[in-house]
């Protein structure tokens, strides 16, 4: 039996990036004799096999077939007469489809290297409309890879197109999208990811909630970027180049999602759009089980955005509701990502990217304010339960006054 390293490592290595994963195809062997060398089966759907001693991957080579709609609906065909190209050409992008030996010399049957240099994400064969799941790929690699030139290739553009409009990326579970999505939003260029998956036709099937946003205007002198779509993919820009993790980064792709329910009769103005969003944003949250922390802060982000921006304008009363939403007091990371999330909406527009973001400091401030109100002298006044709620609350409204005069005078 032959060993080969295949996929992202042998890519990785090729673009000189640090590779983390390593994916071993196993040629001419059975699964008995794998097991009879001491590899351990994992796998439910796929003959892999971890390595007794590294714990890396070795899978059979293989070629697969579809057998019905979506993910579940594969069958596979390993046996030891599969050769090398024979695995390879089922697997999505030429750069992906590449596999090295001990001695580092190169199969490259579909000129995975070629493309490398080129800087093109180019799907190997038709095979690669079996898994719809690839679309969301090619737009993550796309996203990654940016910062070096990759652009996607023409003919695997409409592959993807065809795919989107085929209905079969509907069949994709939630947590399979989910993986990809994430993943991609923490890339270097998360809106190269969300710009692939508009362009291809994706982001309508995935999420029409963002597409719509596209074509969609605001008034020119408070964004003069106009476009809500564009507006969003700065914003999520900035989120990158300011290194915010995974909630910030969702937050800012869903913020403005009630913009594209906005009636045309009263466009560039969006009314109340901060909640009208809201059932948008929750069904968006749904559709791909996300993880509680995003859903949250995705949320509040929504509906607060606004306040956060008027943050030095807010009444003392305005800014304690605020900070007692945000459950400031247990939870001052929450807040701190809120804060990120509306800067980076300030910064996502045109031309104000370096503009000072004073209100981030103020509500901080606030935050502090509010948080440095005590508790023990309430209760030694002899305040209990829902009255000791009442009472704190009016000692913080007074510390916000406070701190409102002395921050604005
Ligand atoms: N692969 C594929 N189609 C998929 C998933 C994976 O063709 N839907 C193939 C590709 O050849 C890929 C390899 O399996 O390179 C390993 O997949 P994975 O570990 O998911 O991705 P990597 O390419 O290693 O990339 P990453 O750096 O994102 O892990």
């Amino acid at each position: 039996m032959q060993v080969y390293k295949v996929g992202g490592a042998v890519r990785d290595r090729l673009l000189g990036l640090p590779v983390t994963d390593v994916d071993r195809v196993v040629v001419g062997a059975t699964t008995e004799e794998m097991i009879a060398k001491g590899f351990r089966p994992v796998g439910a759907d796929f003959p892999v096999f971890l390595h007794p001693k590294t714990g890396e991957e070795y899978a059979l080579a293989r070629t697969e077939r579809k057998s019905g709609r979506g993910y579940g609906g594969f069958t596979f065909y390993a046996s030891p007469e599969v050769t090398l190209e024979e695995d390879l050409i089922r697997r999505d992008l030429t750069i992906n489809a590449m596999a090295e030996d001990d001695q580092l010399n190169l199969t490259d049957p579909y000129h995975g290297q070629r493309d490398l240099e080129a800087r093109i994400l180019r799907h190997v064969s038709p095979a690669f409309a079996e898994d719809p799941l690839r679309v969301l790929r090619v737009a993550r690699f796309a996203a990654r890879y940016a910062g070096l030139g990759f652009t996607v290739a023409d003919e695997t553009m409409d592959l993807m197109r065809q795919l989107s409009e085929s209905g079969e990326l509907q069949a994709l579970t939630a947590e399979r999208s989910w993986k990809e999505i994430s993943r991609a939003l923490l890339e270097d260029h998360p809106q190269v990811f969300i710009q692939v998956l508009r362009d291809c036709g994706a982001l309508k099937e995935l999420i029409p909630e963002v597409d719509a946003l596209f074509g969609v205007p605001q008034p020119e002198t408070h964004h003069p970027e106009i476009d809500t779509g564009l507006h969003t993919l700065s914003v999520l820009e900035q989120s990158a180049l300011h290194r915010q993790p995974l909630t910030v980064r969702w937050a800012c792709l869903l913020h403005d999602l009630g913009k594209g329910l906005t009636p045309e009769d009263e466009w560039p103005r969006h009314i109340a759009h901060e909640h009208t969003g809201l059932k948008l944003i929750k069904a968006v949250n749904e559709r791909f089980k996300v993880p509680k922390d995003c859903q949250e802060l995705a949320l509040l982000v929504g509906q607060y955005h606004t306040h956060g921006h008027r943050a030095l304008e807010l009444k003392a009363s305005t800014l304690l509701e605020l900070l007692q939403s945000f459950d400031i007091y247990r939870r001052p990371q929450r807040f701190e990502e809120f804060i990120a999330a509306c800067e980076m909406d300030a910064r996502g527009r045109k031309g104000l990217e370096q503009r000072s973001y004073p209100q981030a400091d103020y509500l901080r401030g606030a935050a502090k304010a509010a948080r440095e109100v005590a508790v023990q002298p309430l209760l030694e006044q002899g305040f209990k339960g829902p009255e000791l709620g009442e009472a704190l609350k009016r000692e913080r409204l007074k510390a916000l006054k406070a701190y409102k005069e002395a921050a604005t005078a």
